[in-house]
């Protein structure tokens, strides 16, 4: 038996290992194996349209807010995400890559202007076709594909008219769900209905980091309310559309540590949980908006309309929980939940958008959840950023393959405690545009040379195809 005989007879992942001792050495936890997740437990990958698919004015596709925001150079490096990772041209051969990876599920968000360029009544067949093939790519490769109906990028003319200010948004957003459902419900089952509502009403219309760039608190308070009803309307289209559908909606979570054991910094500590944690997913479970714990969101009741308790509810199949870091705060000048955060100690590790290593807050955050009455939480997205580099067209990104091997381990306890931990979805597959970042923050587990769209898989893409294998 020749060396490349031996190698083979041994498997290709012991192979990939002997060739690569940065991979060899992560792999060295024959502890910790995929079956301790169980064999129904679901593992993906997350994207976003706007993130990946690039095309933005091609095929008849109507402008986006973040079309928008981006082109008007709002961007920290300065680009936009006119083409991003070029998936609208790529994704056969990116789909292909996902198996090779050995994922089974994809998650990845319908952009709204691709299918309805004007927000509402005409429907660009492109866009559709394009899904059709993504879809049908999927199901013929044996991947899972799960769609998130927003993920950010409003069309543009909705915004013209007030977009998640505007009440009417409820109307717009339901037609723009029936027609997802109805063209595409008879082969997906997964769906999410919003992706981080707290993420893109706060950054979005509070404190205009993000598209559309709005600042103000009624513009927030307004966006929040709509964007609440929008979930549970949208709950309520694809169950009654799609047969056999699983439902969830996806939420930004972060564990909230006070710095110190004293009343007032843990009344701050209560105060920001309301806002990063309990906002969205209380008035769902019916019950209400957590008012009593923020005073403040007594200013949201403006915008109620008689019934709208009702329509706020709305009982998911699964919550999408998205964490990356803990907060720990104090007492602060942050409007209305006055804390502020502290900033991470000397030794904390922080990753390359500044958001510190803490895996134990998974944990946390998931104990957190489990005391509502949820069906299933699937985490619908964790990962991190690094300053990758490319040697010899290897990635050796060992700092993600810890991260996440940390998260994991601790997602395994939570679940090992009873918690109803149904999945894992990495954030994400092929470097992407990282909003306000830009392109500096490389979130892969594939490489991307943004001038060629060459892509190289990292070790920590190599790491979970042999953990998945
Ligand atoms: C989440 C977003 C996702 C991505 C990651 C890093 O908040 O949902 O699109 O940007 O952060």
């Amino acid at each position: 038996m020749n060396r490349s005989e031996f190698l083979k007879s041994i498997g290709i992942g012991v192979a990939l290992c002997y060739a690569n001792p940065w991979l060899a050495e992560a792999m060295k936890d024959p502890e910790f194996s995929r079956v301790l997740f169980g064999d129904s437990f679901f593992w993906g990958i997350a994207t976003s349209a706007y993130q990946t698919e690039g095309a933005w004015n091609i095929d008849g596709k109507g402008e986006s807010i973040w079309d928008k925001f981006s082109n008007k150079g709002k961007i920290k490096d300065n680009s936009t995400g006119n083409v991003a990772s070029d998936f609208y041209h790529r994704y056969g051969s990116d789909l292909k890559l996902l198996k090779e990876l050995n994922f089974k599920n994809f998650r990845f968000s319908f952009s709204w202007s691709r299918l309805l360029p004007e927000g509402t009544g005409n429907v660009n067949t492109k866009g559709v076709d394009f899904y059709n093939r993504v879809i049908d790519q999927c199901l013929e490769l044996g991947i899972e594909p799960w769609a998130t109906l927003y993920h950010w990028d409003l069309p543009q003319v909705l915004e013209d008219k007030g977009g998640w200010t505007n009440r009417d948004i409820l109307g717009w957003f339901s037609e723009y769900t029936q027609l997802c459902t109805k063209k595409f419900g008879d082969r997906i089952h997964h769906w999410l209905v919003l992706n981080e509502p707290m993420a893109f009403t706060s950054l979005g219309y509070f404190i205009g980091m993000h598209a559309p760039g709005r600042i103000g608190i009624n513009s927030f308070l307004a966006a929040i309310h709509h964007a609440t009803l929008c979930q549970a309307e949208g709950g309520r289209i694809i169950r009654n559309n799609v047969a056999n559908s699983h439902i969830g909606t996806a939420l930004s979570c972060a564990f909230i540590e006070p710095y110190k054991a004293k009343p007032k910094f843990q009344r701050a500590a209560k105060r920001l949980d309301v806002m990063i944690n309990r906002l969205f997913i209380e008035p769902a479970l019916g019950m209400g908006y957590p008012m009593n714990d923020l005073p403040f969101l007594k200013k949201l009741d403006k915008f109620m309309k008689p019934g709208d308790e009702e329509k706020l509810k709305f009982d998911f199949d699964f919550i999408g929980l998205q964490n990356y870091y803990k907060i720990v705060t104090k007492p602060g000048i942050v409007p209305f939940v006055w804390a502020n955060q502290v900033k991470p100690g000397e030794n904390a590790k922080l990753t390359d958008m500044g958001w510190e290593v803490a895996p134990e807050g998974m944990y946390k955050i998931l104990k957190q959840f489990d005391k509502y009455p949820l069906k299933e939480i699937i985490i619908t997205e964790n990962g991190a950023s690094f300053p990758d580099i490319v040697i010899d067209e290897h990635v050796h990104d060992s700092q993600r393959i810890s991260f996440i091997k940390d998260y994991l381990a601790n997602i395994l306890k939570a679940k090992n405690e009873g918690v109803k931990i149904m999945g894992y979805f990495v954030w994400t597959f092929i470097d992407n545009f990282e909003w306000k970042e830009g392109f500096r923050p490389r979130f892969g587990i594939v490489f991307n040379d943004f001038k060629t769209q060459g892509r190289i898989v990292k070790d920590s893409g190599l790491w979970f195809k042999e953990f998945l294998k």
